[in-house]
């Protein structure tokens, strides 16, 4: 049967605002006793109690789709193009343990590998970004994302951009090194001696950021080493506002959901992406792998 997004949608609604009780009434250690690979990579009870909420909900509504999750995440049965919810329980796990209040649920639905239903809640401001391919993307479900409609300035180059990147979990290897010689290029001067950027912000969610680039209070946001649940859903919210995702390296003008590395910018009434996609990957310094 062809899945009815509609319905999907206003589900994984309500399984957001579940995810979301759980979420602010937990009390979270910052002492780091779960993490993954360091430090830096952390997993909480919360994280698995909310999936496993989810994971439950999703296989007694909908047992013909398949379940792909973070917590669950087995890398002998990656992402194919069977109807798929593609789900992080808890996208900034580290803001959460912090009590940063940058954190969200992030449920996506795809079908062909193609996102289709994206809903992204952040229960601690209450923000609910939510879209279905082909019917626009929405604050609350109510507000039209972008949020400055039709006066969204065009794109004018990465010297008055505020852009959002992300250092992730790796702490060395040739990616890091990439990522950081990236980011220095693009805190130096150009030769005339003004801002390569106007800045930049690490966040600490990839679906916030998205998210936010949506929303056109972020003109970019790339990342490498994310995974396909952290950019699902926000991809849906993303394109549905007018904005475009094209890979993280330089040259791919197709980015691949499971791909791994991103760049997305915002919408712009004008053209002004690709040329901001190209001066962007201009600056990228070698090449992301993963
Ligand atoms: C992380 C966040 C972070 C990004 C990492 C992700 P998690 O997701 O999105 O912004 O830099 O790459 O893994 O682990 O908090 O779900």
């Amino acid at each position: 049967t062809t899945p009815d997004l509609n319905e999907i949608h206003d589900f994984l609604v309500s399984l957001a605002h579940r995810a979301g009780e759980i979420i602010t009434n937990a009390l979270p250690e910052t002492s780091g006793t779960g993490s993954k690979k360091n430090s830096a990579d952390l997993v909480t009870e919360y994280d698995r109690a909310v999936e496993k909420m989810i994971s439950t909900s999703l296989e007694e509504k909908y047992p013909d789709y398949v379940f792909h999750g973070e917590e669950t995440y087995d890398s002998n049965r990656p992402l194919t193009d069977a109807p798929t919810f593609i789900v992080d329980p808890i996208d900034g796990t580290v803001n959460f343990v912090h009590s940063f209040p940058y954190a969200c649920v992030s449920l996506g639905f795809a079908v062909g590998r193609v996102p289709a239903v994206g809903v992204v809640y952040n229960p601690f401001t209450k923000t609910l970004h939510s879209a279905i391919r082909g019917q626009g993307a929405f604050l609350n479900r109510e507000t039209r994302l972008p949020l400055k409609g039709e006066n969204v300035e065009p794109l004018s180059g990465l010297a008055n951009a505020l852009i959002s990147i992300e250092w992730g979990s790796d702490r060395s290897g040739p990616n890091w090194d990439t990522k950081v010689r990236t980011f220095a290029k693009l805190g130096q001067a150009k030769e005339d001696g003004g801002a390569m950027v106007r800045s930049m912000r690490s966040l600490g969610s990839a679906a916030l950021n998205m998210c936010a680039v949506a929303e056109g209070t972020m003109d970019l946001y790339w990342e490498g080493g994310c995974w396909e649940w952290d950019v699902c859903a926000a991809w849906v919210i993303l394109t549905e506002a007018g904005g475009i995702i094209v890979d993280g390296n330089p040259g791919g003008w197709k980015a691949s959901l499971d791909g791994r590395k991103y760049l997305a910018v915002r919408g712009a009434p004008e053209a002004g992406q690709k040329e901001i996609v190209e001066e962007f990957w201009s600056n990228i310094q070698g090449r992301l792998d993963y």
